[in-house]
């Protein structure tokens, strides 16, 4: 499908330009930016305004091609956008379909289990998604015996513990990438090792790497990456993606199906003949205008380059970490680079009140009970941003302008 509006790279001379500028030259095109320290990314990436001109395409398709529009577009732009998400992942071109949201893929892909008597086994963790572990606890009710692996200090699990849990009775391994509430990176190569070794299937939630951290599913040895765009990827609610490994694709017979998955949708027919390809994994119809306001996003991402992502975020994580540790808090993230993701978490007395005295000063970052302030530069933030926002912390104590925010209820982030 032609696209009506146009991500211009930041000028014909962006990539001579010193990284960091290469990178801050995007901010023109995230229009929250010139009015909000906007550190945030890990649970709503900023909009670019190209998002508005795609939305208003959706639109103009609608309003001008009605139901032709189906077939001249919004059918294939599940596998449209996956081809966006596979370079961002390593993945191949066809291997990626959008879903309605994280939890939605995995319970799609966990319906396709039976968990019968020699081999009922799913280990987790205790710092994997809620929402992930609501659907696994349900999984008990067909059979399945949960082993929940804990984690010592809040902050991160250890891989040692989870590949011990992992034996021949384990049918699956359903764990982040990285952690949403501390940011630590799982060794998901090393659990994956131990999951196939025993015939295992391993299920990774990617939400809070794809976009902050490189991710190569060729290489991890997994069967299943599920993410979002909602977060680092700039593409707001809707739009989240699901990769199988095309190896075991055509084993899985997924309960919860639809239309979208039979080889021939159109034929209305009765009895499921199912897709081999990534389709598959679909359902019902997509949410076309969720995928239209997700793809200026994807392709700003690909521009930018994980690579430079990643590279700026250690960068200045580390500088939250030591601005932090001067302050004298205390940060539950993981201090060694190589296990950190894209947030820092401040954990100081009355973090929730100060978080949300922050965002009255449009400094804009989330508070989690266990985890604290929770502060997540991405390409576009300048060093100053990161600067402010700690600077802000300290005033905020100093002078109780925390006391006045006691009262409201927890603003939803
Ligand atoms: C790691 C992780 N998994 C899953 C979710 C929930 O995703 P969804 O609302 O798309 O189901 C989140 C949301 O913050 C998340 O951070």
């Amino acid at each position: 499908m032609a696209t009506s509006y146009d991500i211009t790279p930041p000028g014909e001379s962006g990539l001579e330009l010193r990284e960091p500028d290469r990178l801050l030259a995007f901010r023109d095109q995230f229009p929250i930016l010139a009015r909000t320290n906007y550190l945030i990314s890990n649970s709503l990436g900023a909009v670019p305004a190209a998002a508005g001109t795609s939305l208003q395409a959706f639109y103009e398709a609608w309003a001008t091609r009605g139901v032709r529009a189906w077939e001249e577009g919004w059918w294939s732009l599940v596998a449209e956008l996956g081809d966006r998400v596979a370079p961002l992942i390593g993945a191949r071109p066809g291997e990626v379909v959008f879903q309605p949201n994280v939890t939605l893929a995995h319970a799609v892909v966990f319906s396709a289990f039976d968990f019968v008597p020699s081999r009922p086994r799913i280990v987790t963790d205790a710092m994997h998604f809620p929402s992930i572990l609501y659907l696994i606890d349900q999984l008990r009710r067909n059979g399945a015996e949960v082993r929940v692996v804990p984690s010592e200090d809040g902050i991160s699990v250890d891989a040692g513990r989870l590949i011990d849990a992992i034996d021949e009775r384990t049918a699956l391994v359903s764990i982040s990438h990285v952690l949403f509430q501390s940011a630590f990176i799982h060794d998901v190569a090393a659990i994956a090792a131990r999951a196939r070794a025993v015939g295992a299937t391993t299920v990774i939630d990617g939400y809070q790497a794809v976009g902050a951290i490189p991710v190569a599913v060729h290489d991890l040895g997994i069967d299943v990456y599920i993410g979002g765009c909602l977060k680092w990827l700039c593409g707001g609610p809707g739009a989240a993606f699901l990769w199988v490994a095309p190896s075991i694709r055509t084993r899985w017979e997924p309960r919860l199906t639809g239309w979208m998955a039979h080889e021939q949708p159109f034929a209305f027919e009765p009895k499921l003949a199912r897709r081999a390809d990534a389709w598959r994994f679909l359902h019902g119809t997509p949410s076309i205008p969720a995928l239209y306001a997700a793809r200026p996003g994807l392709e700003i991402i690909n521009q930018v380059g994980v690579a430079a992502i990643r590279a700026r975020s250690v960068r200045q994580t580390q500088r939250l970490l030591d601005l932090a540790a001067a302050a004298g808090y205390r940060c539950t993230t993981p201090a060694d680079p190589s296990r950190r993701g894209g947030t820092v978490a401040i954990d100081v007395e009355n973090g929730l009140e100060i978080a949300r005295s922050l965002k009255s000063l449009d400094i804009l970052c989330d508070y989690r009970p266990g985890a604290g302030i929770r502060l997540s530069p991405h390409f576009y933030n300048r060093d100053d941003e990161l600067d402010q926002a700690i600077a802000a912390i300290g005033e905020i104590r100093a002078t109780g302008a925390w006391r006045a925010f006691t009262t409201r209820k927890p603003a939803v982030t």
